[in-house]
């Protein structure tokens, strides 16, 4: 069975969407977890995250402990309960540890509520302020794929180290930057045939835009095939592909990710850096994992691509993808999961002049999944 890959009807390049929330960046990345403590000495070592503020017990947090970690652009927030029940234990306990809040910076957290709900978002929290002696900030949120959240932050009045109720998490531990700069791009996984229903979401109910699309015919081996859509902001500092599986041979990447999962969520959150080979040899030297490309991916793809500033043997080295279109090139690897489930992992990717998103690497990339997923018996 083929999905129609055209119904949404939107241009295919529109730098120009509608704007009108506008977005200025990506402000946090909330995770539920189960153990935030643990993981933020992950992000703090393995990544190089710096402590940033922190809110728990000693902050007068009853129920649940959060700890801010930023590299350049890029802020995480992880949230673990303090005690049983309530609704992150179930998140956790349906989904595993993830994604839980995309949060985006806007200008007015009030207006963008009332034009996103107003054209269909679901409302997740009315906008609400809070404060402490550093300022105050707005706070809304409406619902995206699965039990995702997006929160829009104002935070022109707050001086503080991350937002109210947050105290400086001053920690005598000296973390030293990976080069990872800023988000990219963040993908989300959606089921069977939902693909085109959220990309209208992100069209009508927020302004967006969509850039490019692939097909299974794009994205498919032998036996694993996904579909992809990607969406985009009116300034493009917001990128959202949206995945949907395909049917192939044996079980889609994107429906074990479902399976694990228990439902859509962020599969994952592509980072970039100035430096791709410094940067990737530096995570793998702290023990970050990355998928295997095969060698022989090494022995044709200059011929796909032509020719680059990097030298060819640390990328084939370290397993670094490139792939190029009309404006320039990139280059890009996938780190596994970053969890004990197969959902989330890490894309560190390098611009040179290309807006793509690694089409051509696909194939490539999708093979080396696969031997993963046979690994754990779930191909
Ligand atoms: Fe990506």
């Amino acid at each position: 069975m083929k999905t129609d890959t055209t119904s949404l009807n939107l241009p295919i390049e529109n730098p120009e969407a509608e704007d009108f929330l506008p977005i200025l960046g990506t402000d946090f990345v909330e995770l539920y977890v189960g153990n935030a403590k643990q993981a933020a000495y992950y992000y703090q070592t393995a990544w190089g995250f710096k402590p940033i503020a922190y809110a728990g017990l000693e902050t007068g947090k009853k129920n649940t402990v959060s700890y801010v970690l930023q590299q350049d652009k890029i802020r995480l927030v992880l949230t673990s309960p303090l005690e049983p029940g309530g609704d992150i234990n179930e998140h956790i306990n349906k989904h595993g540890d993830g994604v839980k809040y995309i949060a985006l910076w806007v200008d007015d957290a009030t207006k963008s509520y009332k034009e996103t709900t107003k054209r269909g978002a679901k409302s997740y929290c009315e906008p609400y302020t809070i404060e402490d002696s550093n300022g105050k900030a707005v706070i809304s949120g409406i619902h995206t794929y699965g039990e995702t959240v997006h929160l829009f932050v104002e935070r022109k009045d707050y001086h503080g180290p991350f937002l109210p109720g947050y105290k400086v998490w001053d920690k005598p531990y000296n973390t030293k930057s990976t080069g990872i700069k800023y988000i990219d791009h963040m993908v989300g996984n959606v089921g069977w045939n939902e693909m085109n229903k959220w990309c209208e979401f992100y069209a009508n109910v927020m302004g967006f835009a969509q850039l490019v699309s692939f097909d299974d015919k794009d994205i498919s081996t032998e036996y694993t095939a996904l579909m992809s859509k990607v969406m985009s902001n009116g300034n493009g500092r917001i990128k959202f592909p949206i995945n949907e599986p395909a049917h192939g041979k044996k079980k889609s990447q994107i429906e074990e990710y479902i399976d694990f999962y228990n439902g859509a969520g962020v599969q994952h959150i592509a980072v970039a850096t100035d430096n791709i080979i410094e940067t990737v040899t530096d995570l793998r030297d702290r023990g970050v994992e990355f998928l295997y490309v095969p060698e022989t991916y090494y022995e044709t793809v200059l011929d796909r691509v032509g020719e680059i500033d990097e030298d060819l043997a640390p990328l084939k080295d370290l397993g670094i993808l490139i792939d190029r279109d009309d404006e320039g090139y990139l280059l890009q690897i996938f780190t596994k999961p970053v969890l004990d489930r197969p959902t989330m992992f890490f894309e560190i990717i390098q611009r040179k002049g290309a807006k793509s998103f690694g089409k051509g690497n696909f194939k490539a990339l999708f093979e080396a999944i696969e031997r993963e997923q046979d690994l754990r018996g779930t191909l």
